[in-house]
């Protein structure tokens, strides 16, 4: 018996009419006829689509196939046939349906067939893969993900799994997660040095400063896996624990990194709408995104604007922003409905970024960029690194970093400093902006933010 996925047997359907095949998945619906005919529709998570089972009074349990519902485990043996409906161009008539799983109590099941917001369906992570919206976004994830690590491997990207369990404060912002062995909640006593590492340890905010080590020697490095922040924001745009890309180059200087990052948001939403068109045409539709406007954004010229302009622009459109403060998202949002584009801001003030940024000659701003998106706000944050050893030492002081836990990064600017630059994509608002899924925690399969941790 050949045991076919569902997303084979469109792929392959015409060597496979009139063959038997079998196969597994849930049901959609159940539509009983008249005249003693069911039509099942079947999805098991490999497409979009789901495909119609005809069951026919004739087999042995139609008592039991007549109950089956939205929800229930099937296996279907039967024949790929042309399909006699308009709705569809094949269709499976089975021999055998098992029962594999029913649903325990149809009116308890949370996913029924009807509409369900986002906000009811995330009281149930464990049960929303079953629909239809989340098991397309489940798709064009494991898409992006896989196109992600692909591109960085066709122009040379080694990757290097960067730790999650750290000692250094790579942003310079204290929204970190402890990390102990001790029962630390009451002792108040608790000393670092009789921890498990002997010292102050945490969650990891970002791997840059390690992918720098590994950009030192191999020129082109990346990471792409979990970072976690104590941000006390419940926002649509934040989550405690969220996936980056972070990639680091040797020898590339702000423009290059500028035009690296654009060709990695074109290149990976352009095969997306090729190669699952029919996900993401659905998750348009139902997040009211203009498919087309999108792609025209995604594929137009950028607008690349220097920070200081940018207060220019803000303070003639009435808001009293001065030189040295952050572009909050109320900016954001003004900016992004000025240019209606997407949006790179370069240069910004040396004071409101990490210290690991290259000043300028100006010895006011660093060379650093951060790129907007419409709907979303910051995507990406990136810079040159300052590999200058008596401005990278200069820095330190000025940001009161602590010399002692950066001795080995001070390292790298003592034995063959080389020029290089990298960044930091957010995954979840990456995918928020290609799908219109506007609220991260429904991007995450189990988002984690302040007062929400389940399971
Ligand atoms: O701008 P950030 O903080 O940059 C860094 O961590 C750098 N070390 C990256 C680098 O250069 N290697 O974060 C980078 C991106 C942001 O632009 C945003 O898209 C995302 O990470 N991000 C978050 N996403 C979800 N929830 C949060 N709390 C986020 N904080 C940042
Ligand atoms: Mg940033």
């Amino acid at each position: 018996m050949m045991k076919i996925s569902i997303n084979e047997i469109f792929n392959k359907y015409k060597i496979l009419i009139n063959k038997e095949i079998s196969i597994y998945g849930w049901v959609k619906s159940n539509r009983n006829s008249k005249i003693g005919i069911s039509f099942i529709s079947i999805n098991d998570g490999s497409c979009f689509k789901s495909i119609q089972v005809i069951a026919n009074k004739d087999l042995y349990n139609y008592i039991d196939i007549l109950k089956i519902n939205t929800g229930y485990s099937i296996n279907v043996i039967g024949k790929v046939i042309i399909s006699k409906g308009e709705k569809q161009n094949i269709e499976i008539k089975s021999r055998i349906i098992n029962i594999l799983g029913n649903i325990y109590n149809s009116k308890e099941y949370p996913i029924s067939s009807k509409f369900h917001s986002f906000e009811f369906l995330r009281k149930f992570p464990h049960l929303r893969p079953r629909t239809n919206i989340f098991s397309a976004l489940s798709r064009v994830r494991n898409f992006i993900f896989n196109r992600i690590n692909n591109f960085m491997y066709k122009n040379g990207f080694k990757w290097i799994p960067t730790p999650i369990i750290t000692s250094i404060d790579t942003e310079g912002n204290s929204k970190l997660f402890k990390v102990s062995s001790l029962n630390i909640y009451g002792d108040e006593k608790i000393k670092y040095i009789n921890d498990f590492f002997c010292k102050e340890s945490f969650l990891t905010v970002s791997g840059q400063l390690n992918l720098e080590a590994y950009a030192c020697s191999l020129s082109k490095v990346y990471s792409l896996g979990p970072v976690f922040r104590a941000e006390n924001s419940n926002t649509t745009k934040h989550l405690s624990e969220f996936w980056m890309l972070e990639l680091e180059a040797a020898f590339i200087n702000l423009d290059e990194l500028i035009n690296l990052s654009i060709n990695i948001i074109k290149n990976i939403y352009n095969n997306l709408i090729i190669n699952l068109h029919e996900d993401i045409i659905f998750l348009h539709k139902k997040n009211n995104i203009n498919s087309d406007k999108l792609f025209n954004i995604i594929n137009s010229k950028y607008e690349i604007i220097e920070y200081k302009e940018i207060i220019k622009i803000l303070n003639k459109n009435n808001f009293n922003i001065k030189f040295n403060e952050n572009i909050t998202s109320k900016y954001e949002n003004f900016l992004l409905n000025f240019f209606k584009n997407i949006l790179i801001i370069k240069n910004y003030p040396k004071k409101i970024k990490p210290f690991y940024m290259k000043l300028n000659d100006d010895n006011l701003t660093v060379s650093s960029m951060d790129i907007l998106v419409p709907g979303i706000g910051e995507l990406i944050g990136g810079s040159v690194r300052e590999d200058r050893l008596d401005f990278i030492l200069k820095s330190v002081k000025e940001n009161n970093i602590n010399l002692n836990d950066y001795n080995w990064y001070i390292d790298l600017r003592k034995y063959g400093t080389v020029p290089h630059s990298g960044f930091g994509l957010g995954f979840e608002r990456f995918i928020s902006f290609l799908t219109g899924i506007k609220n991260i925690k429904d991007i995450s399969p189990f988002p984690r933010n302040i007062n929400n941790l389940m399971f």
